[in-house]
């Protein structure tokens, strides 16, 4: 089948080299891809959020499957797009990306359906987010309502703070629209736990956990970030976390948004917190996770266009997930200055070792070919460098060893990813 996947960052780097080994895949195509997944698939010059030209091609070429990978083309109804004109593509409607397009939404489904989430309360006017504050428990967390590149919540340790986070929100604009509405949530503590599912509508499969490190330098200091590198599976999700997860969590979550006439077919990306009182969500997202997927799809088994055709013929009840007994780390190779300003356009040097390397993958989140045929930056993440190992320990220190085989000027890493594993 003649495959199409819409984004061009690191995930879709790795989705796309992952359907490149199916059997099933005759053709692949990335719109806008990057210089990395053009090893892969044919990069196609079309934005993420170009529904028009997007079904167009896909019309044009038979495409017959789009896997549509970024949260803003599925909040937008990237899926409903391609469904309208006859095509199958992979995502959550519009109206089942809420559940990561709006928070209060989610927060609303949680406590409706008896999911455990930290309590929160939700605000349309400032004045009252403001009065709230006055007498609320800190630390505290503000967020905005809706998508803002991950970077829209406020951790507030003081009623200054969470004041100054409303006037950034909700007064100041900071993420646009996404702050007219803000949720108001308590502040939880534990280990952060990375879980991402196959759903169908109705089942669910659950894949491999991983852990995200979210801040731009070592020691989680620094502004947050998309994410700085990730490792697989996490020892923290324990059988007893898991058996919890699925009674209280998946499957809920699942079973709610069909009740409420919200069907979601696609991937759930639970962002979990191991609290002292057990398991919580942090927020759902409705993709794949970046960098969470370039440690867990080098480890899974099955054939991911057969699951992604489960997922959409309603099947996946019929199909069991494998995952290899080993374990991956994923370290971002990012520009200096990222999150915020960085410098774009340097060759990178020296991909060509990652050939023939069996366990050792680079993944490419921003780069392109320039006119002389050169790959250079061009993204504040650049690469993300994953590698398996027997347990996490070697896998740490595979990707570590590997970082120094790509070069590119203003080349900037965190050097401790994986460093929970040895608090395990
Ligand atoms: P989110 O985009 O909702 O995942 O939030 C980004 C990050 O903020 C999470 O990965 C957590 O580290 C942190 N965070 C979000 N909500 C809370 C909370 N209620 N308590 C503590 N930390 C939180
Ligand atoms: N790595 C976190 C995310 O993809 O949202």
């Amino acid at each position: 089948m003649k495959v199409l996947i819409v984004g061009g960052g690191g995930r879709e780097h790795a989705i796309a080299w992952k359907l490149a080994q199916s059997p099933k895949v005759e053709k692949l195509y990335c719109a806008p891809g990057n210089a990395g997944i053009a090893s892969v698939a044919e990069c196609v010059n079309i934005g993420v959020m170009d529904f028009d030209k997007l079904t167009a091609f896909a019309q044009d070429k038979k495409i017959d499957l789009t896997v549509v990978a970024p949260d803003d083309p599925l909040a937008a109804g990237a899926v409903d797009a391609f469904e309208a004109v006859g095509l199958r593509a992979f995502g959550p409607r519009k109206n089942a990306a809420i559940l990561e397009g709006s928070k209060a939404f989610s927060k609303d489904l949680m406590k409706k359906y008896n999911i455990p989430t930290a309590s929160y309360e939700t605000f349309d006017s400032a004045e009252e987010a403001l009065a709230y504050l006055e007498t609320a428990d800190m630390p505290i967390v503000l967020k905005a309502d809706g998508l803002a590149l991950g970077k829209g919540v406020l951790i507030c340790n003081t009623r200054k703070e969470a004041k100054a986070g409303v006037q950034t929100l909700m007064l100041d604009k900071q993420f646009g629209a996404a702050g007219n509405r803000i949720v108001v949530e308590e502040f939880m503590t534990g280990r952060e736990v990375s879980v991402l599912s196959f759903v169908d509508g109705k089942n669910i499969q659950v894949m491999t956990s991983a852990q995200d490190h979210k801040r731009a330098k070592d020691g989680d200091e620094g502004l947050n970030t998309g994410g700085m590198g990730t490792f697989s599976p996490s020892p923290f999700y324990t059988k007893e976390v898991d058996d919890f997860c699925r009674k209280h969590i998946y499957q809920p979550t699942v079973d709610a948004m069909r009740a409420e006439g919200r069907e979601f077919k696609g991937i759930i990306f639970f962002g979990l917190m191991l609290t002292e009182k057990g398991p919580k969500v942090l927020e759902y997202n409705a993709r794949f996770g970046d960098p969470e997927t370039q440690v867990v799809l080098p480890r899974m088994k099955n054939d991911l266009a057969e699951v992604f055709e489960a997922c959409i013929d309603g099947t996946l009840d019929q199909m069991e997930l494998e995952f290899a007994d080993n374990a991956a780390v994923c370290v971002v190779l990012a520009s200096q200055g990222y999150p915020e300003h960085y410098e774009k356009g340097y060759v990178i040097s020296g991909l060509e070792r990652f050939e023939d390397q069996d366990g050792y993958y680079v993944f490419h989140a921003g780069s392109r070919l320039d006119d002389q045929g050169n790959v250079v930056t061009n993204g504040g993440r650049v690469l993300g460098v994953t590698a398996l190992g027997a347990d996490l320990k070697e896998a740490r220190t595979n990707a570590y060893k590997a970082v120094h085989w790509v070069e590119f000027e203003n080349k900037y890493m965190r050097h401790d990813i994986g460093k929970a594993i040895d608090e395990a």
